[in-house]
């Protein structure tokens, strides 16, 4: 079948990527999508059930950092779209682990790009009618105070984590391959998501994990540091508005404006929780445990996603209350899905960072 577009989706496997792979492949039927994924402890085929028998839809195992079989991958599917997600992404995992970060975040995006170029240049049309979308974080621009400010899309890069200097890394040599050869990229710079299918090492899916199993709670520091929360379904509706439609060289910055204090916001888990199972109210308040603050660990993050706004139209469909409901339900209603990805890697790493609690 001869398809409208070819696109290279990395990082499919994981959490948002599996979200856009699913919008991608139902939304666009005229469209290959090709999903390359390396399959860490992060990526789950399990994400994706209701989607891989898809005509339109191709799995490859493969690891960003491989340059050949990238290289080859794009020149096999003549691929002319590429939405790159595939990255290490747990802060905490950064600390411990930064050679990680860099190697994947840093050159497996260098990778991508350089293989990108090769193709896309050696081919009769050029750049024409292709995009390399890259998606980063709003932790490359540093953290806020308790001012009211907002990281806009002009806001200095100032990252504190492993994880966020990596993907800042990742960010400039991106912009880098614009500038230099001309190659139609574009970036995004989005707010903490949640919603299912997130792996159960980020703060919500854990929480609700653990109250359901009455486990601690492990709150870094006093639960003071807010975050933006936007529900991930919306990042893959923005996502696919701006692979359309974004203006090749630019970057957008994507937020829910929906700030949380952390500790205010696993009141609201806890009550959602304990309500669906029927629990007392504030039953399992108790869980609450205050632990060693995360090293650096950024104070506020906020984002100002007007120009996206105004220019391309996009804005969150969700409100917190519903969104925050709806993914507690999926939570409690797919133990199944979070046994099959806690078993292995993810107990040890679980053990060995909060002592088995
Ligand atoms: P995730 O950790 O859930 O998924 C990452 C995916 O990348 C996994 O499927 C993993 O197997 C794959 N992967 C990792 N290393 C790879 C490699 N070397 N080669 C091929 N595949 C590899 O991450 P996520 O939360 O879905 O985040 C996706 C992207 O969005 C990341 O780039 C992240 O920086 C960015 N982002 C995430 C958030 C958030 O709140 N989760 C917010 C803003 C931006
Ligand atoms: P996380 O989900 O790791 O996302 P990020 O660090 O990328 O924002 O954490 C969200 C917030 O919750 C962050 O301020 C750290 C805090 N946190 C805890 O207090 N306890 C935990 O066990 C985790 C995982 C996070």
């Amino acid at each position: 079948m001869e398809f409208k577009r070819n696109i290279l989706i990395t990082g499919g496997a994981g959490f948002i990527g599996s979200h856009v792979v699913r919008l991608f492949v139902t939304k666009y039927p005229d469209y290959r999508i090709v999903n390359l994924d390396k399959l860490t402890y992060a990526g789950n085929l399990a994400n994706l059930k209701d989607v891989e028998d898809k005509p339109n839809y191709e799995f490859v195992k493969a690891d960003i950092c491989d340059f050949d079989e990238v290289k080859n991958i794009i020149s096999r599917y003549d691929i002319d779209g590429i939405i790159h997600l595939a990255a290490e992404s747990h802060v905490d995992r950064s600390i411990r682990d930064p050679f990680t970060f860099a190697r994947t975040n840093v050159m497996g995006t260098l990778s991508l790009l350089q293989a990108a170029k090769q193709e896309w240049e050696a081919s009769a049309s050029g750049y024409e009618g292709k995009r390399f979308y890259h998606i980063s974080t709003d932790e490359v621009y540093g953290a806020l105070q308790f001012d009211g400010s907002f990281f806009t899309e002009t806001t200095k890069y100032d990252p504190h984590s492993p994880y966020s200097a990596s993907k800042a890394g990742s960010d400039h040599f991106v912009r880098a391959f614009h500038d230099t050869y001309g190659m139609p990229t574009l970036v995004t710079n989005c707010s903490n998501n949640y919603g299912p299918y997130q792996f159960p090492e980020k703060l919500i899916p854990l929480f609700i994990n653990n109250i359901r199993h009455n486990k601690p709670l492990p709150v870094y520091g006093k639960g003071e540091n807010v975050r933006d929360w936007l529900y991930v379904v919306d990042h893959a509706r923005a996502i696919d508005i701006i692979f359309h439609k974004g203006k090749t060289a630019e970057t957008y910055n994507i937020g829910g404006f929906n700030e949380w204090k952390n500790i205010d916001l696993i009141k609201v888990i806890i009550k959602t929780v304990d309500r669906l199972l029927g629990r007392p109210e504030g039953a399992s308040e108790h869980l609450i445990t205050y632990v060693t603050d995360r090293a650096g660990h950024d104070l506020r993050y906020a984002i100002d996603s007007t120009k996206l706004k105004n220019e391309l139209g996009w804005e969150p469909s969700l409100q917190f209350e519903e969104g925050i409901e709806k993914t507690v339900r999926w939570y409690l209603d797919n133990q199944a899905w979070l046994d099959q990805v806690t078993s292995g890697a993810y107990q040890s790493y679980y053990d060995k960072m909060y002592g088995g609690r």
